[in-house]
């Protein structure tokens, strides 16, 4: 069977066969998708054998591209020692303790403690079942209530979609009644006349709002992604972060930073919260944990916080039969050995990030794009009509999903949010490899300026 035949056999078992994630059904039903067949370095082929470079790292979890035998060997080696076992009980495996070690080595200091998960929402859920046992234990049972923020994405299970702010999301179930949302620091759209700082300070004082108006007495926690990756790379401006921060130790309420996206060196430091500069109770990881070889996620859990819960004794009545996986811990201890040993962390510090910000930054000029802005190894562009007014190119968000599919269809994978796209490419993409990305890019750029006329000048 050739290539084509081949192609179009898979892509009718898709259709008939498979329920995709945030898809529409009914459309795909109709149209199918693209099937990737291979991966090799920042590059994933498709069945109709395109070669794409991956400017979205997998689903931003594959930061060490899709070549790391190191992690495949790690795997396959646990899977003939020992492929199962649980962590329920009292037991666990050598493997699963061995990646508690290492997460406890590139953790910030005061984080020895780990919940492990299969996967970001479920340590989002776990997160909620740490928060109330804490408080429980520490003789606070009425503190219940969950803060979050519009537009925040923090899984897909019923509870971290409830964290999460996603308009579409909560039309279509029920969230849970003890989580509230406040407005999220959107400067292109929101900020109108003030400056960063102003506005950063102004939307975390919303937090402080919010939990005087429920009562701190009730207030167990708030979440929020140090940048909020899936609502559309959303860069708070610097005053923001250091004000959550403190307006959360002042009302004695519990700082959640999720970091499946902003773990593991995305935003240049090992945690977003250490690039921001603020102190979190707990941390959300998962993705990038493993580069995406194999499910895991979890919770970190600061020394405090895991000393009330170890010294108060009452079994924790939550876990997953594969919390802990062996399989999964020997690929995220083999993947954490590799930034380790490469120093991988230092070098986008020295030179990829910094390439990164100049070249995303020199897209600001093009015709469409109303902001550029990028942070660590992510960026997004906001594409507009008219700079000056920020008005949009076309209703409900066309020319973000034009602009994305010329980007596909020239060998380029972002994603489109909103009004915008984006892109978190893996940390070991390279100079020449940021420029070609860069390129095809200001191409689909050009590609949409002129579908929605706008003459390049
Ligand atoms: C910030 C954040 N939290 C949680 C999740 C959910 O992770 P998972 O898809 O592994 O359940 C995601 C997924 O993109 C995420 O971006």
């Amino acid at each position: 069977m050739g290539r084509q035949d081949r192609s179009t056999e898979l892509s009718n078992l898709d259709r008939s066969s498979l329920l995709h994630p945030f898809t529409d059904f009914k459309h795909h039903k109709k149209q199918g998708g693209r099937t990737y067949v291979g991966g090799e370095h920042i590059y994933i082929e498709d069945a109709d054998g395109n070669r794409i470079l991956d400017g979205m790292s997998g689903l931003w979890c594959t930061n060490l591209g899709y070549s790391q035998d190191s992690i495949k060997t790690a795997v396959a080696e646990q899977l003939e020692k020992l492929p199962f076992y649980n962590s329920f009980f009292n037991c666990t495996t050598d493997a699963t303790i061995r990646l508690s070690q290492r997460l406890s080595q590139v953790f910030p200091e005061a984080f020895n403690h780990f919940f492990l998960t299969n996967s970001g929402s479920e340590a989002n859920d776990t997160n909620i079942r740490l928060v109330h046992r804490y408080f429980d234990l520490i003789d606070m049972p009425e503190k219940k209530l969950i803060i979050s923020r519009k537009n925040a994405y923090h899984g897909s299970t019923i509870a971290a979609a409830s964290l999460g702010g996603m308009k579409g999301m909560h039309e279509q179930f029920t969230g849970l009644n003890y989580v509230h949302h406040i407005e999220q620091p959107y400067s292109f759209e929101l900020a109108e006349n003030l400056t960063r700082d102003e506005f950063g300070k102004q939307y975390a004082n919303k937090l402080a709002d919010k939990i005087d108006e429920l009562g701190a007495g009730r207030v167990a926690a708030f979440i929020a992604e140090p940048v909020q990756g899936a609502g559309g790379v959303i860069i708070p401006p610097d005053s923001y972060w250091p004000e959550i921060d403190l307006i959360c130790k002042q009302r004695g309420v519990l700082l959640i930073s999720d970091e499946v996206i902003c773990g593991f060196g995305r935003t240049g430091q090992w945690f977003g919260c250490q690039t921001f500069g603020y102190e979190p109770d707990l941390i959300t990881f998962a993705k990038a944990v493993t580069n995406g070889y194999q499910p895991l996620g979890g919770v970190a859990v600061r020394d405090g916080i895991a000393e009330v819960l170890t010294s108060k004794g009452g079994e924790f009545t939550h876990g997953f039969t594969y919390s802990g996986h062996p399989a999964a811990c020997a690929a995220g201890e083999a993947t954490l050995k590799i930034y380790q040993q490469t120093a991988l962390l230092e070098k986008i510090q020295s030179d990829t990030m910094r390439y990164w910000a100049e070249q995303w930054a020199s897209l600001a000029e093009h015709p469409i794009v109303g902001e550029a802005r990028s942070q660590g190894m992510l960026g997004a562009l906001e594409l507009v009509r008219d700079k000056d007014s920020t008005t949009r190119l076309a209703p409900d968000s066309q020319a973000a999903v034009f602009c994305r599919n010329s980007a596909v269809d020239n060998n380029l994978m972002i994603r489109q949010v909103g009004d915008s796209v984006i892109s978190a490419p893996p940390l070991i993409i390279n100079r020449e490899e940021i420029d070609l990305l860069i390129h095809r890019l200001a191409v689909a750029l050009d590609a949409t300026a002129k579908q929605y006329g706008v003459n390049r000048n």
